[in-house]
């Protein structure tokens, strides 16, 4: 965690400088501009995600508009990506011909279809990034019927901002390269850690979830923060600007999160007395919270 710690707040080009020597090692190989001058990056599913992404590439400079693509059975949402960021809209088959790394951004129901429509364009030079929630690497080349290089990524929200978690877990057929890769569209939007396939529900349940729960406590202080005779507009700013100071903190410091909550308690102040209430059961209740969404991940998993 400590090594994490240090990169939170920082920018995309600080944060190469920190997990730089992975990518540069992996860059160099092709050139240290491959990726920005002679790639194609396709996105499939224009909507929030895909958004994201496009936009925290082109500000980090690791592709530039000509050499972005993107499809969408929706006109509006092409369009509008096409208006803010000048991409290239074409059709689903299209844009897989035309592309060397496909980042499939539709929902998980809608998955299956497109891979049907697709599979006669995909070849095994191609690289595909998979952000469907739920949907294994393996379903992915069932219906491909072919054995593609492929990454399968868990972002989360915060990416919606350039500060996402997003964990990505390698394919059979993926190379170092295509991690580095994949990694590098990702630090874009945020921070990555590189997981086995398997974590993946582990993972949802608490990067891919966490923002819902962080939400969740931030409106509970909210509501506590106006029973006490605060107007809501500066309880929320109060509570939000808290949890994103004291993340930047627990990034930032060397020392652990424990260590940190002990340095504002002192004994027998406000704080100690806050906790002593959480210590009734918070930990148990965020234990059974995170069990409950991992329980839901698998489900779901058999059910696509
Ligand atoms: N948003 C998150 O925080 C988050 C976090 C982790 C993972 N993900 C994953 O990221 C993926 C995208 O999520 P999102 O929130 O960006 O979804 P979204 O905003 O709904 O965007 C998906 C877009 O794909 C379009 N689409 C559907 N079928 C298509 C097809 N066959 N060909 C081309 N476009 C098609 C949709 O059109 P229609 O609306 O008309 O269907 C929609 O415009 C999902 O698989 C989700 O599980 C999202």
């Amino acid at each position: 965690m400590r090594e994490g710690i240090q990169i939170i707040c920082q920018t995309y080009d600080q944060r190469l400088t920190v997990y730089g020597d992975f990518l540069r090692r992996h860059l160099f190989f092709y050139g240290e501009n491959h990726m920005a001058k002679e790639r194609k990056i396709g996105f499939i599913g224009a909507g929030n995600m895909a958004s994201a992404l496009i936009k925290g590439i082109i500000k980090s400079n690791r592709y530039i508009p000509e050499q972005i693509l993107a499809s969408d059975i929706r006109p509006k949402a092409i369009k509008n990506l096409q208006k803010a960021f000048g991409i290239t809209p074409l059709s689903n088959r299209e844009l897989v011909s035309e592309s060397n790394t496909i980042v499939i951004a539709v929902k998980p129901q809608n998955i299956t279809d497109l891979l049907n429509e697709i599979k006669d364009n995909v070849h095994d030079k191609h690289l595909i990034i998979s952000i469907a929630a739920g949907i294994p690497l393996a379903k992915i080349s069932s219906i491909l019927g072919k054995n593609v290089p492929m990454i399968r990524v868990m972002p989360n929200t915060p990416a919606l901002v350039q500060k996402g978690m997003s964990a990505l877990a390698k394919g059979k057929a993926a190379t170092d390269e295509d991690m580095a890769e994949a990694i590098s569209i990702f630090m874009a939007v945020g921070e990555t850690v590189e997981v086995e396939e398997k974590m993946m529900d582990a993972i949802t349940a608490v990067s891919g979830s966490g923002p819902g729960y962080v939400f969740k406590m931030m409106e509970c202080m909210v509501d506590a923060a106006e029973a006490i005779g605060l107007d809501s507009k500066k309880a929320t700013k109060l509570v939000v600007q808290t949890f994103l100071g004291a993340s930047c903190l627990a990034k930032e410091s060397e020392h652990s999160l424990s260590r940190l909550r002990e340095m504002v308690t002192s004994p027998g102040g406000t704080t100690a007395s806050g906790l002593a209430v959480f210590n009734e059961g918070l930990c148990e209740m965020t234990n059974r919270a995170i069990k409950a969404a991992y329980q839901r991940s698998i489900e779901l998993g058999k059910n696509t």
